[in-house]
């Protein structure tokens, strides 16, 4: 037995190197001239620094940037975002922010905002939780930014097809911000879920305006599990162990609200691929990509688990509302890389580089965006 195993064994690893080469083969011809990307602060890559509007800009501040950058760019993280990554990978430079204005956007410009909202400040005043918005950049304030910016890179519908077609949009991730800013002031989960589909429609109509702009592909990120985020590990800290999943130790009820917005948003990306075949509309799932970090954090290197924080003011998750990272009373592990999350909210580079390979070369893009479908 255990020998007549073994030449079919030696075959089936030789198809795995054949197939993978073969994978990498396709990433090569894969390239996108450019690349625009649209969110919140899991892409931002400057927008909220620069708009100045932060009265403690803790994300300008050490430590965050310390692992790549060696200084604080804007991004929230202590180095690459997601975008930065996938920027990388199709041999683009790291994004600018819109708001840096000025330099060379030929390939790409990155419209994303910290706190940025899919639904617009409007909707947040109406529900009385206007007063809290970090910023009125909301989803439909960037793709203005953008359309305004279009004429310097194309003018008929022609040229704007043929530029945008050749370009790789990202859009999002974005609506966490609508969720956060609800749950922060203590609004219910029904309260808050009632409007989901309000938000998965704000994103989806962003998706369709890029689309009639001249995009051809894209990625739609899902939401995170926020159920394992540091902040709301703390903030919604139970006394009921059935809150919390036995096996990674986040919060049920969250994890499945992310879950309930993630499985609208791909009901209707889907309708939207029917309505233009001649797209290509990919669902990123960053919370298939992020949950087994807190299954088994070894695996990645996380020696520090996923669900306490690299960066911040004690407490069970060292996450403390009155002394966040970047803030007197926060303090730095010496080693990002061996933590999931940074900040509370954010992740670290080492997990959003895991993120971003899993996005690439795994199976958390649907369809797959390393797979041509040039046909
Ligand atoms: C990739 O880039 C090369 C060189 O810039 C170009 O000739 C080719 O058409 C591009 N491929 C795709 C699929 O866009
Ligand atoms: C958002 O817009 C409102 C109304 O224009 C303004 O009063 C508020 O200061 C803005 N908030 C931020 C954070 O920019
Ligand atoms: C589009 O038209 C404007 C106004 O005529 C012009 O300034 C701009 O250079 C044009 N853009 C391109 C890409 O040709
Ligand atoms: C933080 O601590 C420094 C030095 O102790 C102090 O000068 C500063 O005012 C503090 N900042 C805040 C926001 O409390």
């Amino acid at each position: 037995m255990a020998f007549s195993s073994l030449p079919s064994l030696s075959i089936t690893v030789w198809l795995l190197l054949w197939a993978d080469s073969f994978r990498h083969c396709y990433s090569i011809h894969q390239n996108y001239s450019s690349l625009f990307s649209f969110g919140d602060s899991l892409t931002d890559t400057g927008n909220l620094l620069a708009t100045g509007s932060l009265s403690f800009p803790s994300i300008g501040r050490y430590p965050y940037g310390m692992t790549y950058f060696g200084r604080p760019t804007g991004r929230c993280s202590d180095g690459r975002l997601i975008v930065d990554f996938i920027a990388q990978q199709f041999g683009l430079p790291m994004l600018p922010p819109y708001l840096a204005h000025g330099g060379n956007f030929r390939q790409g410009l990155n419209f994303a905002v910290a706190g940025a909202t899919a639904l617009d400040a409007e909707f947040f005043h109406e529900i009385g939780i206007g007063h809290i918005l970090w910023t009125n950049h909301s989803l439909n304030a960037q793709l203005l930014w953008f359309e305004e910016l279009k004429p310097l890179l194309c003018n008929t519908t022609k040229e704007c097809n043929d530029y945008f077609g050749k370009a790789l949009f990202l859009v999002g991730e974005i609506g966490g911000n609508d969720y956060n800013y609800a749950f922060f002031l203590g609004k219910r989960l029904e309260e808050v879920q009632s409007y989901v589909p309000k938000v998965i429609g704000a994103v989806v109509a962003a998706t369709e305006r890029l689309i009639n702009n001249g995009a051809r592909h894209l990625v739609v990120p899902g939401n995170l599990p926020v159920g394992c985020s540091p902040m709301y590990l703390t903030l919604f800290s139970s006394p009921n162990k059935n809150d919390y999943n036995t096996k990674n130790g986040c919060l049920k009820k969250l994890n499945q609200f992310a879950k309930y917005h993630n499985s609208l948003l791909q009901g209707e990306l889907k309708k939207l691929q029917k309505k233009y075949p001649m797209t290509r509309i990919i669902y990123a799932d960053y919370y298939g990509a992020a949950i087994p970090f807190t299954y088994s954090p070894n695996h990645f290197g996380f020696t520090h688990g996923a669900l306490a924080t690299c960066c911040g003011g004690g407490g069970p998750y060292n996450f403390n509302p009155s002394a966040r990272c970047g803030r007197n009373g926060s303090r730095v592990c010496t080693n990002p890389s061996s933590y999931a999350n940074w900040d509370g909210i954010h992740l670290t580079e080492a997990a959003y580089h895991a993120m971003a390979t899993s996005l690439l070369h795994g199976s958390n893009t649907i369809p797959p965006l390393l797979q041509t479908s040039e046909n």
